[in-house]
């Protein structure tokens, strides 16, 4: 049928027509937000991030205090993302899997206050003092011999009540790893949310910036995906669901929805994706300047739900719970 029997402005003649056949929605549900917990901060000075607008350091009361507020508008989880006193790093990454660090303390505190689901970034470049995602070797970093540390990671964050472990380091195998190392130490219902397909992308700049996780040299091209790749993303994932993963991740999210509904078509498991900080100062920065206006968050964001994800980790989710 065609025009004029067919009119597509009927569709949209009112607000209530246009709600009653919205195909995507957003709910409070499919949001986590990262806190960022810094190790030393004293309490009532959250540090504001100069390249993340609106996102700041808390020390460990204030981040899960930040927790609890977003908790009484609805929040479900968040991610925590440690940072150790700079003095502490060292070559492989011990503050990471210290039952004493600063992510295990917020883990216990988070989990003790509020009833959030409490998902713990897995990975060593906060923690050790070269800034890569594993251990090196002579000049390379070692995939087989960071396993174990990264299980480590992930057990220590089990033992202080993690829900949902997240591995983001890229190295082959390490969800197979986490997954042994968890069950054998009774941990068999935490679940891993692997960072399967993370592209090796200048978008993380400002989270490097907030939390001081730049490598000293290199980069992280030998772990983490060429953008131009999309089929090796299916790889990664097949890969990740073989060793156990619970959850699929892409990450970024804006620059790669193509691969997000490649996964979605591709997979039965959840999917999720990591809208992550340069995607978020980017558009903040815009709105602060005056040049777009808020509504360009909730367009984003239904726009990753729309190519096939159900859970958005996002710094945008404390700007846009009151409005779900
Ligand atoms: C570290 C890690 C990164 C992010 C999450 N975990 C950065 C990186 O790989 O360099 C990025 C998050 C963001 O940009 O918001 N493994
Ligand atoms: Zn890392």
């Amino acid at each position: 049928m065609k025009f004029p029997l067919t009119r597509m402005r009927r569709l949209r003649k009112s607000p209530e027509v246009r709600s009653i056949i919205q195909e995507t929605r957003l709910n409070k549900d499919d949001l986590i937000q990262p806190i960022f917990i810094k190790e030393g901060l004293k309490n009532d000075i959250k540090e504001p991030i100069k390249t993340m607008p609106d996102e700041y350091r808390y020390s460990i009361d204030d981040g899960v205090l930040f927790g609890k507020k977003l908790e009484e508008k609805g929040l479900k989880s968040a991610i925590i993302f440690g940072m150790p006193i700079t003095s502490t790093k060292d070559k492989l990454g011990s503050p990471a899997y210290d039952k004493n660090g600063i992510a295990q303390k917020t883990i216990r505190k988070l989990k003790e206050e509020t009833n959030l689901l409490v998902i713990s970034d897995v990975c060593l470049c906060q923690y050790t003092n070269h800034g890569h995602c594993g251990v090196l070797g002579e000049d390379k970093v070692l995939n087989d011999k960071t396993l174990k540390y990264l299980s480590k990671v992930a057990v220590s964050h089990a033992e202080s009540g993690a829900d949902i472990v997240a591995p983001s380091d890229m190295m082959d195998g390490r969800v197979l790893a986490i997954r042994e190392g968890l069950d054998k130490n009774g941990f068999e219902d935490v679940l891993i949310m692997s960072y399967s397909a993370k592209y090796a992308s200048s978008f993380y700049y400002p989270f490097r910036d907030a939390v001081s996780s730049t490598p000293s040299f290199g980069d992280r091209k030998t772990y983490q995906m060429d953008p131009s790749n999309a089929r090796e993303a299916i790889r990664e994932a097949e890969l990740d669901l073989t060793e156990g993963a619970d959850i699929l991740m892409i990450k970024p999210a804006l620059a790669y929805l193509d691969i997000i509904k490649a996964l979605r078509d591709n997979f039965n498991l959840p999917i999720a994706t990591y809208n992550v900080s340069g995607e978020y100062s980017m558009l903040k920065n815009g709105i602060e300047q005056g040049y777009l206006t808020e509504d360009v968050i909730m367009e984003t964001l239904i726009s990753i739900k729309r190519a096939g994800a159900d859970l958005i980790i996002s710094h945008f989710t404390k700007d846009v719970l009151n409005k779900l």
